[in-house]
């Protein structure tokens, strides 16, 4: 439509990604393993887990690893956020590798060679005006810590993860004003090995490993809050989770009920104790039922109380629609959270439900239910891109979701929502999380690499590059 919106005057335009996505050099630096590191490409990837034997352990003759080298920020950095300052960038959201920082995750002292990195990434982005938005743990957990201390499951990683925030903080308090505690911790319900640090495929009981794991984040991401505030009282902090508003099939009570308790416990379970400070009552009934008893140690629940976040930084991608009886229903299969298929949307490549309105619902549910300012932080079309021979590249399928993503932004703007800003996932080709591609491609920027490895690594500009310096240029009124 012809429809114009206006956005805030400052608003915090950019575009976004993670360490272990796009950085490479995963031996550089001292660096020590994580996660991504040991989980192949390809669409299989979290299927690994259910090998046997599978012991966190690299193996080159049966996988590919896309994430050892990724794209090459690691050495490329100056010319990427070149490209970034040419869009316009207000913000760059980027994490930092905890593994570069404290190789293994339980030493005592930090490792120079990795925050003297993320100090030239940093000044880098300042040279050219770009305020860093930095993630502390995007899926990057130090395989370490999962073999030795079975991940989150363990208090003892609490310590290990305080030591870090403080190392970090005291290095960057001067470059770094923007922070957000974990990725997507709500995922940690649906892929607990990306959050969590740890894989509950041959477990009886798997529930309360899952919460007692989640418990110790909430307690690690409030003392990362009061950190924070004391050693940089202007940053502001926040959490991060994914939302996808849950829609019920149909108006039949039951299914509406139930679209409501998976909306609580995906969408809302995490955010209400980050934000507001305390387990939200629905809890009690779900560990009750569960036979979930948390171990929660004297002084937790206060601090969880004292040091809740500044912001909520969400990802959007899609929504979900729920039925009590699946059986007679196609699931949505390409959605990470399950749910049936909506017969209104159409779907990405990959499966994934397109739905823009699903944003400007999403942004009026957290904005109603928490009232403070909300930052997304994730949102895009993965897609297969064609190179034309002239090298270039027509993404009008990007900035078609794009745009109706940041037009459906607008209309939450008018709805009265507090939103600080947006950074579009992906703004330069980076490994896909869930599947290890390099082909699911969401980049403004082309990266010329396919899933085996190949290519000379050169970056060229899409054409949803020129649209999005546009859209900055002109605060949102261009789409
Ligand atoms: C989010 C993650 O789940 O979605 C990112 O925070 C991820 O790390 C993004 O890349 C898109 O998912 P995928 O699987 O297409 O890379």
């Amino acid at each position: 439509s012809s429809k114009t919106y206006q956005f805030p005057k400052n608003f915090l335009w950019g575009g976004a990604t993670a360490a272990n996505q796009i950085e490479g050099g995963f031996h550089e630096g001292n660096k020590g393993l994580n996660i991504a590191d040991v989980l192949p490409g390809g669409k299989g990837r979290l299927n690994i887990l259910k090998e046997p034997g599978f012991n966190f352990e690299i193996d080159k003759e049966k996988y590919t690893y896309p994430n050892h080298e990724a794209i090459d920020f690691y050495h490329r950095y100056k010319e990427d956020i070149a490209l970034f300052a040419e869009m316009g960038f207000k913000v760059f959201r980027m994490s930092i590798a905890w593994t570069r920082i404290f190789p293994k995750g339980d030493e005592k002292e930090p490792n120079e060679e990795g925050l003297a990195f993320y100090d030239r990434v940093f000044d880098e982005l300042h040279k050219h005006g770009i305020e860093p938005v930095v993630t502390i743990s995007h899926y990057e957990m130090p395989v370490d810590l999962v073999k030795n201390y079975g991940g989150w499951r363990s208090r003892e990683v609490v310590t290990f993860f305080e030591r870090y925030v403080q190392a970090i903080f005291n290095r960057y308090k001067d470059k770094v004003k923007y922070w957000m505690t974990f990725n997507e911790i709500n995922s940690g319900l649906v892929m607990p090995i990306m959050g969590l640090g740890f894989s509950i495929e041959k477990e009886e009981d798997k529930y309360t490993p899952t919460f007692q794991a989640f418990h110790h984040q909430f307690v690690a991401s409030s003392l990362a809050v009061k950190a924070c505030h004391e050693i940089i009282p202007d940053a502001q902090i926040g959490c991060m989770i994914i939302y996808a508003p849950v829609y019920s099939y149909d108006s039949n009570p039951e299914n509406v009920m139930y679209a409501l308790e998976e909306e609580r416990l995906f969408n809302y379970y995490c955010a209400d104790v980050q934000v507001r400070g305390e387990y939200p009552a629905f809890m009690k009934r779900f560990f009750k039922e569960n036979n979930i008893e948390l171990d929660i140690k004297e002084g937790d629940l206060a601090l969880i109380k004292e040091h809740t976040v500044d912001y909520i930084g969400f990802s959007y991608y899609m929504s979900r629609t729920e039925k009590l009886d699946k059986s007679d229903q196609k699931n949505a299969d390409g959605n990470i959270m399950a749910g049936v298929r909506n017969p209104f949307l159409k779907a990405s490549d990959w499966g994934w439900e397109i739905d823009p309105t699903g944003l400007q619902i999403a942004l009026n549910q957290l904005y109603d239910r928490y009232r403070v300012p909300l930052f997304v932080v994730e949102n895009g079309l993965g897609a297969y891109d064609k190179v034309e021979e002239d090298g270039s590249v027509h993404d009008d399928y990007r900035i078609a979701y794009l745009r109706d993503h940041i037009a459906a932004m607008g209309e939450a703007i008018e709805d009265g929502v507090d939103l600080m800003g947006y950074t579009a996932w992906g703004c330069i080709d980076l490994v896909s999380a869930s599947t290890g591609e390099m082909s699911k491609r969401y980049g403004f920027i082309y990266v010329d690499k396919d899933d085996e490895g190949r290519g000379t690594l050169d970056r060229s500009r899409k054409k949803s590059f020129c649209w999005y310096k546009d859209v900055i240029e002109s605060n949102g009124e261009k789409l």
